[in-house]
């Protein structure tokens, strides 16, 4: 890298998604070798050559490390974008990590959102279900906030309902639980600092053009 050049800063969700993103980057020729090892405990990795870093951050805060320009592109999943609300240019669709947001619940849960009653709804995406709830289906709704194993909410009586990411419904499935309403598709998204735009506009355009060749159909 030449001796000027200011490192382009990558933040990727920890695990599936960060092997898929890491996959995409090495077929336009973008490799870090030391992020393959498997057993590496390691969080930030340098690919000095091409001024590139890369790190692994929990899914949720990469719409954080991105709006604060501690990392200048994100890759993310759509449902943890629209949970954050963060600022920042969403530019990508890579079109991996494909699912949809659902509400879910045992079929009896269906009429009570047909009929604007109170309903309790678990979710670990209490931002999402609250602006579906209120802003699109306008109905009273408590929701509930978890963290994982949401489908439990309604076997045990915790709630009526759940809002959750459903990819091929055998979660539901196994647990007596039926996809109700869906809220909209999710996929891995590219996300940029807004700053970062302007100010790394070639590198990061040339980089955005280079990933929408390689994007799976
Ligand atoms: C996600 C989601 C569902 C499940 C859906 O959970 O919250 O539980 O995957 O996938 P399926 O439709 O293919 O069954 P995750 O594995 O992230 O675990 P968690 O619920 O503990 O967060």
């Amino acid at each position: 890298m030449a001796k000027e050049m200011k490192y382009i800063t990558f933040a990727l969700a920890k695990g599936r998604l960060a092997k898929q993103t890491l996959g995409l980057l090495e077929q336009i020729g973008i490799t870090c070798e030391e992020m393959k090892d498997e057993k590496t405990r390691k969080l930030i990795f340098v690919n000095e050559e091409l001024g590139f870093k890369f790190f692994l951050s929990k899914a949720t805060d990469v719409p954080t490390y991105v709006e604060m320009g501690a990392a200048d592109i994100g890759v993310v999943g759509k449902d943890t974008i629209l949970e954050e609300g963060r600022k920042l240019y969403e530019v990508l669709d890579l079109n991996c990590g494909k699912c949809r947001m659902c509400v879910a619940g045992p079929l009896s849960a269906k009429e009570l959102l047909n009929n604007g009653s109170l309903i309790r709804v678990a979710s670990k995406y209490p931002a999402i279900a609250k602006d579906y709830f209120y802003n699109k289906k306008h109905q009273t709704a408590e929701i509930i906030k978890l963290n994982g194993s949401v489908e439990l909410a309604p076997i045990v009586g915790l709630s009526e309902v759940i809002v959750d990411i459903v990819e091929t419904g055998s979660t539901l499935k196994e647990n007596g639980l039926e996809v109700l309403e869906e809220i909209c598709p999710l996929s891995a998204r590219v996300v940029v600092n807004e700053v970062s735009m302007k100010m790394q506009h070639g590198r990061i355009t040339k980089l955005i053009q280079q990933l929408k060749t390689v994007i799976p159909r």
